[in-house]
């Protein structure tokens, strides 16, 4: 057994924790509450491998004080957290959990259209406290999901899991990327390519699966909020920065779309004030990969880039700079 230290900033999954365990010492914190960046600086400092996690701080600062990190496995896909550029002039790996946690985040981005288009929120809450007193005509009316549009921000492996979802239900698909797609893929989802002003303009449904970045910050500003549809209802399961969340929260307190669904927000883990007595939003708590399943799987790849690692070999989820 080898004598390198790996620091788990907070207790993942037992699946790679015990691959871990079977190579490295584990050092893993279990508390409840984040470290603090000190608290974090100071147990990671001698670590030759850290497991970070995506509310991690992993700056200059917390790269600079590393002495012998070969490895920062975050538990994550996403990891604007992480100072990739500085990482990388210290010859430090950062890998990311691809692949593994797309079809769960897909169900949570299509749970959350479902469950803000069809108020299936509002309705339990009326049942459970004693109001339903019989079938009416009018109560709780949604909206169809059936022939309607769905604007997909950001068509990588997620953007593709929920636009197959879509094809089931019977709905229009557009999408803007970066890139477009080639004609095959395209096909395989009947997915049709717009520009981003034009998906804000047309869609019913806009769900947003793009990684937050300088390019992407308010993406979805005030500006665009303005010319959506006031039917529009917007799914965010990606990045809460990429969405100008106040001027959402005020296009959707004034009625001017129909209805946003959030698993994720602007200044994690707080909410615009008033976000949470709209009736028009469901609010979740990031739990777009949150399933048995998957959260093991991200454990095992975790557990693996670090092993490569520190076997001295390059960890098979490098992120790109
Ligand atoms: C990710 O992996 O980036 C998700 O947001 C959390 O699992």
């Amino acid at each position: 057994m080898s004598t390198a230290k790996v620091f788990i900033t907070y207790a993942i999954l037992e699946k790679g924790i015990n691959l871990l365990k079977e190579k490295f010492y584990v050092d893993v914190y279990d508390g409840e509450d984040f470290l603090t960046k000190s608290e974090l600086i100071r147990r990671s400092k001698d670590a030759d491998a850290i497991v970070t996690q995506l509310r991690d701080p992993v700056d200059n600062e917390f790269i600079e004080s590393l002495q012998k990190a070969k490895i920062i496995a975050n538990y994550a896909v996403g990891y604007n957290n992480i100072d990739v550029q500085a990482a990388t002039q210290k010859g430090i790996f950062v890998t990311n959990t691809p692949g593994v946690l797309t079809e769960a985040t897909a169900d949570i981005a299509f749970a959350l259209l479902l469950t803000v288009a069809r108020r299936i929120v509002e309705s339990d809450k009326f049942v459970r406290e004693g109001k339903f007193t019989g079938w009416k005509p009018k109560l709780f009316l949604g909206y169809d999901l059936f022939g309607k549009t769905l604007g997909i921000i950001g068509m990588g492996r997620i953007g593709q899991a929920v636009a197959r979802r879509a094809l089931g239900f019977g709905m229009n698909v557009v999408y803007y990327n970066r890139r477009r797609l080639p004609v095959d893929i395209e096909e395989k989802y009947n997915a049709r390519y717009v520009d981003l002003d034009t998906l804000i303009a047309i869609s019913d449904y806009i769900s947003i699966h793009t990684p937050f970045t300088k390019e992407t910050y308010h993406l979805i500003s005030e500006e665009r909020i303005k010319r959506m549809k006031p039917n529009a209802i917007i799914i965010n399961t990606a990045r809460g920065p990429v969405i100008d969340e106040v001027a959402l929260y005020q296009a959707l307190k004034n009625g001017k779309i129909a209805g946003a669904g959030f698993d994720v927000y602007e200044n994690e883990p707080l909410l615009t004030p008033g976000l949470e007595k709209l009736d028009n939003v469901v609010l979740l708590p990031h739990i777009g990969s949150a399933t048995y399943e998957t959260r093991d799987k991200m454990s095992e790849m975790v557990a693996i880039n670090v092993i490569e690692a520190l076997e001295g070999r390059i960890p098979p989820n490098l992120v790109p700079e």
